[in-house]
């Protein structure tokens, strides 16, 4: 037998950085996937885009992590992946999940989806040093998110395009600015605070309009949210280029996603085809994709 999973990457609507200090934010599942193919064999296979290798965690170290958690069956694994690796889009958690979930049900172990997730999240904080449990829960369960309080909002029918700068793509990145904007913090609490606030009253206030599917509220807020992140010194000039691209375009509103620094931007658009070439034209490689209510899926 062969089993295969996939499990989806994510954006935020709203609320990275503020989401840090306890604020609210809204992640969704966006219908870009990594699959893991899985198959009982006797000696321990990965390959993937990087190489063929055994429990190499210098080359798939999230893969490894996840065969180890699993007990360390025998298994033949095969990664692909539609999501750019280290761009904000929580591929890390998608690879992690999908594997997981397909040894799950390969090897016969029988946990429940919530274990999974939570195996994910303990993964990519052993693999990274630390991670918020938003990618590895989204990945698993699907859907758009109101974060800490994990309420499910509707699924929003509207399009999404996703513009990759191809520049600063690393999962060390986002400590960093993590980092980066705690110091700003300290330094002018009471100028920064109230950005912070401000940011997570854009997910408040975004779990009405998610209920109206009123897209042109909710792409407002994003441009406010762009901005202000821009505030906190994550934003940088190729990000806001595709960013006003987007919006020049027609887009309802467009902003970074993720930790910044680099990575991606996502703009939320019934006219996908005009924003993606706009976001191209601007430099940007656009990947036009949709929200998506499933998480982690058997094939
Ligand atoms: C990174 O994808 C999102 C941040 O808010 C960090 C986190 O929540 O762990 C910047």
């Amino acid at each position: 037998m062969t089993t295969t999973c996939t499990a989806p990457g994510k954006i935020y609507l709203f609320g990275e950085h503020a989401v840090v200090y306890g604020e609210p934010a809204i992640a969704c599942a966006v219908e870009l996937r990594t699959r893991a193919q899985v198959k009982k064999t006797d000696a321990i296979s990965i390959s993937s885009d990087l190489g063929t290798t055994g429990l190499d965690f210098e080359v798939h170290p999230y893969v490894c992590a996840a065969i180890q958690k699993m007990g360390s069956p025998e298994v033949c694994i095969k990664i692909t992946s539609e999501i750019p690796v280290g761009s904000g889009l929580g591929s890390s958690a998608a690879v992690t999940v999908a594997t997981l979930a397909a040894i799950n049900i390969e090897c016969s172990q029988g946990y429940e989806k919530e274990k999974i997730a939570q195996m994910a999240h303990e993964i990519e904080k052993e693999v990274q040093g630390a991670a918020s449990p938003t990618d590895t829960f989204v990945s698993t369960f699907g859907g758009v998110i109101e974060i800490p309080s994990r309420k499910r909002l509707d699924l929003l029918d509207c399009g999404i395009v996703i513009g990759n700068t191809g520049k600063g793509a690393s999962p060390k990145k986002t400590a960093k600015l993590v980092k980066q904007v705690a110091v700003l913090k300290e330094e002018y609490p009471d100028s920064i605070n109230p950005i912070i606030k401000t940011i997570g009253s854009f997910a408040k206030h975004g779990e009405i309009m998610v209920t109206q599917k009123n897209y042109q509220a909710l792409g407002k807020l994003m441009n406010v949210n762009h901005g202000l992140l821009d505030a906190l010194g994550v934003n940088t000039i190729e990000l806001s280029a595709l960013v006003y691209a987007a919006r020049n375009a027609g887009a309802y509103g467009a902003k970074l996603t993720g930790a910044g620094g680099g990575g991606c931007m996502v703009a939320l658009t019934d006219s996908q085809v005009e924003v993606a070439h706009a976001i191209e034209k601007a430099g940007g490689k656009a990947i036009i994709t949709r929200f998506t209510r499933e998480g982690v899926l058997q094939e």
